[in-house]
């Protein structure tokens, strides 16, 4: 099939190369000129595992081309897939300008019937918005379909290959087939397709995301309560996840969700409810409780500190809102990295991936080359990022190197038996606190 994907951001170059791995012909449009230049040369714009090598190979084999004109990269093309940036405005709703705008531009260039694919996280109502937009200029049949993508970063290619369920919304049976056909090498296995109209469609892609920070923040607030009375929230995490009707993932209590998704869907949806005059309280509190969660350790940093900071050194190790990606969005280090500067706090860092894109934001502290380098004189550890190379470290040499043996852990990464037995003082979410020190 002849496919273009408009916007070539995260979402629209995995999508982009993906269905050219599968033996379509892609061209991706996007108007930074800049961008599709480096990418015409060969170029990936973003870091994720295995995306690199698909992208080099169907380059070389002509399937994935770039290109800034929109009418070129259109033409012939059965789909469009519409990949563009809709970021929450002031009110926390999702600007829809670059969708319409393209949605505006398509109209007068549509040459044949084509299936145009809202692949963007859209607020309900959207493909109606955009199927307005176009019919308003266009002289062909076209069909818009609301197909969101549940692509997590890190294995995006893996989800984007092995979709657990692809989500199509439309009504025509024109478009069915042609999302059908698509769509069969990737769920060759038997995963489904699920058809629904457009507005189901589009709501399921807020309800997932939105049902998943719920989980994860449930956890939170169990770990929470956990300390205060005494247990231990991995426990409880194993010992509720082995119920098929919970399931084991997402259980993880932690320092807080990021990323580019969980806290703007959870807020768009928020505010879709609003709008229509429901208020859905329970992602009220997904939001106050993950905000709150964020910043969950800096209090125990203060009082372990006796409340001065000023001076100490709080080495950092992970940037990114999770491993496996650069992305520093929404990340819950950047957040305590602020909140201790202003305390007065030195900082050092090692992220494996994410450091050259907090350098632009927070200029400052101390970029280290190695995790071990980050804690050479600090006065304590806080640990942001479960990278696995932070999971079994040698902890003598912490020791060693840190001025104090002391972790703040806002990932559950080590035993409390072990930090017992090496002697640190060692903080974490949702279970008892190893040597804490006891405030007078
Ligand atoms: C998410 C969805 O999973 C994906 O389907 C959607 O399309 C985009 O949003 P992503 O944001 O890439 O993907 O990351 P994900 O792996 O889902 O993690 C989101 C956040 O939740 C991270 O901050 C992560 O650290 C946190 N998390 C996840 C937990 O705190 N505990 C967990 O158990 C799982």
């Amino acid at each position: 099939m002849k496919i273009a994907v408009v916007g070539t951001g995260y979402v629209g170059l995995v999508t982009g190369t993906c269905f050219a791995e599968t033996g379509n012909q892609v061209t991706c449009v996007d108007i930074d000129a800049n961008k599709v230049a480096r990418m015409q040369n060969g170029e990936i714009p973003i870091y994720e595992p295995g995306l690199d090598v698909l992208f080099d190979r169907n380059i070389a084999e002509d399937r994935l081309k770039f290109t800034t004109n929109l009418e070129e990269g259109i033409q012939d093309a059965e789909v469009i897939f519409l990949a563009l940036p809709t970021p929450p405005g002031e009110d926390g709703s999702a600007d829809l300008k670059y969708i319409l705008g393209v949605a505006n531009d398509l109209g007068p260039i549509l040459k044949s019937y084509a299936v145009i694919i809202d692949k963007s996280t859209v607020p309900v109502g959207t493909a109606e918005k955009v199927h307005t937009a176009i019919a308003a200029n266009a002289t062909v049949d076209f069909d818009v379909v609301s197909n969101p993508e549940f692509l997590r970063e890190g294995v995006a290619v893996e989800d984007f290959m092995k979709p657990d369920r692809v989500v199509v919304g439309t009504n025509s049976d024109r478009a069915k087939k042609v999302m059908e056909k698509l769509y069969a090498p990737l769920v060759r296995q038997g995963n489904p397709v699920i058809f629904m109209d457009e507005r189901s469609a589009e709501m399921t892609k807020y309800a997932a995301n939105s049902f998943l920070a719920l989980k994860i923040t449930f956890m939170n607030e169990i770990a929470n309560l956990c300390e205060k009375v005494g247990a231990n929230v991995d426990d409880i995490r194993r010992g509720i996840g082995t119920d098929s009707r919970i399931g084991k993932r997402f259980l993880f209590a932690g320092i807080g969700y990021g990323g580019s998704c969980f806290p703007k869907d959870v807020q768009a949806l928020a505010k879709t409810s609003a709008d229509y005059g429901y208020d859905f309280r329970t992602l009220r509190s997904v939001m106050a409780v993950n905000d709150d969660q964020k910043k969950k350790l800096l209090p125990i940093v203060n009082d372990y500190f006796s409340g001065d900071l000023k001076g100490k050194t709080i080495a950092v190790w992970g940037l990114a809102f999770k491993p496996y990606t650069d992305d520093i969005r929404e990340a819950p280090a950047l957040e305590n990295i602020k909140a201790l500067l202003d305390a007065g706090a030195n900082i050092t860092v090692y992220d494996p991936e994410a450091m050259d894109n907090v350098k632009k934001l927070i200029p400052g502290i101390t970029y280290c080359h190695t995790a071990y380098a980050a804690l050479d004189d600090a006065d304590a550890l806080m640990i942001f990022t479960e990278w696995p190379q932070f999971r079994t470290p040698d902890f003598e040499k912490m020791g060693k190197l840190l001025k104090e043996k002391v972790i703040f852990d806002g990932r559950n990464l080590y035993e409390l038996d072990t930090m017992k037995d090496q002697g640190f003082t060692y903080y974490s979410i949702g279970r008892e606190a190893v040597n804490p020190v006891v405030l007078a």
